[in-house]
């Protein structure tokens, strides 16, 4: 089943806003459950940094996943939404201590440690609280993602995670400290993956890792893979749900697995985007001699993934069934990349029309921005709606 969009509901809704359609979220959660229920060791954090929505995470807390979170307002944000501190796994390569104190404090899950200064810093900050704090180390696989540059993660030359090269060492080092336990490894390679054979090597280079280290008498209790997998843009209506099956798959296959580990996802994307839409307004049809241009009121500030990644959404319009035309789809910000997509088929286009951004549930909302002193889009659900 496709999103659907009461158009009736929206009529007195301030565009732009963004709509969820939590059938579609619940399909979805329903799908990832289906199959890690399959393994009782399987445990999925929803990375929060592609929707802090509280009606969305609600739905998701619902379903009883744990969460990912790189900073403590997200950690703010999912114990707000009901989620459990001991459900947290908390990311991020430049933690603050005002953070790191938090997720002590809060008793989280695990820390995702990315480098040997932050290990010391949360050691010492644990010692001062008199706990112990839970850690694994991020590992850099160095496996190239076929994603956009902006958004791979996993190679030598990105800022993230600790080289395979210095693990053992850096495991020596925190099992030396007396307020820190390692227990665990965490990877993530990337974002927007369609293609298993980038996991399916992320696998193998997990699997040398613990030969590795059990070599050297080091064991692990934790193997948090992070998240990555991509979604449909160009099809979400024919689409939506994404490819849960292989992802776990690959796992299942190729990933070799001691007696009594566990096995983390981070799932961002795929869990949310396709259960969500920008809808803006048209409020301009332009012409001149090559263009035809649909000025919406929605800018980049309200959904900056096209000018930022070179992204495509799919664009329908809600409000016209005349036959297509040819448009640019074009915000109203003083900014050249204020341009939603160029050259694309739309139902003939009129002032006063609403157009929807589809596949815009992960990273849209969120990274909304306030320039131009724009106000930040709200999000609906359907429920509400209704
Ligand atoms: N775990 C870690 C450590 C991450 O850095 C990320 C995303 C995830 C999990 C979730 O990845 P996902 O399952 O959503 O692919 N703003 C960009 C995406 C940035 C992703 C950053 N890290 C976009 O709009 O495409």
């Amino acid at each position: 089943m496709a999103i659907q969009f009461p158009v009736e509901r929206f009529a007195d809704i301030r565009t732009p806003f963004y709509y969820y359609d939590t059938d579609i979220l619940r399909q979805t959660l329903d799908a990832i459950n289906t199959e890690i229920k399959k393994h009782d060791n399987y445990f999925v954090h929803y990375a929060v940094k592609a929707n802090a929505n509280l009606k969305v995470l609600k739905v998701i807390n619902e379903v009883g996943f744990g969460i990912d979170c790189v900073s403590g307002g997200e950690i703010e944000q999912v114990l707000k939404a009901g989620f459990p501190a001991n459900k947290i796994v908390f990311a991020g390569v430049g933690k603050s201590d005002w953070e790191i104190e938090l997720g002590i404090d809060k008793d989280i899950f695990c820390f995702n440690v990315e480098s040997i200064p932050e290990l010391e810093v949360l050691n010492e900050i644990a010692a001062s609280k008199g706990k112990v704090a839970t850690v694994c180390f991020r590992i850099n696989p160095n496996v190239g993602a076929h994603t956009h540059a902006n958004i791979t993660t996993g190679l030598a030359e990105n800022k993230f995670g600790i080289d395979m090269q210095d693990m053992e060492k850096v495991i020596r080092l925190a099992q030396s400290m007396k307020n820190v336990q390692f227990k665990g490894l965490h990877f993530h390679i990337g974002s927007q993956i369609l293609e298993m054979d980038d996991f399916i090597a992320l696998a193998h280079r997990i699997n040398d890792l613990q030969d590795q280290l059990e070599a050297a008498d080091i064991h692990i209790e934790i193997v948090n893979v992070g998240g990555g997998l991509g979604v449909d843009y160009k099809n979400p209506q024919g689409n939506p749900i994404p490819n849960f099956k292989d992802y776990f798959a690959v796992y299942d296959k190729y990933l070799k697995l001691r007696p009594g580990q566990t096995v983390h996802f981070e799932l961002g994307r795929a869990m949310v985007a396709q259960c969500g839409a920008l809808v803006t307004k048209v409020l301009y049809v332009k012409e001149n001699a090559i263009k035809k241009f649909a000025i919406v009121d929605a800018g980049f500030t309200d959904l900056i993934r096209p000018a930022l990644y070179d992204a495509h959404h799919r664009i329908i319009n809600l409000c016209s069934n005349e036959a297509e035309e040819t448009y640019d789809v074009v915000g109203p910000i003083c900014e050249s990349s204020d341009v939603f997509d160029k050259d694309i088929r739309l139902s003939k286009a009129h002032r006063g029309d609403l157009l929807a951004m589809l596949s815009a549930g992960a990273y849209g909302e969120i990274m909304a921005s306030g320039y131009n002193c724009r106000p930040l889009p709200k999000g609906y659900t359907n429920e509400e709606l209704n």
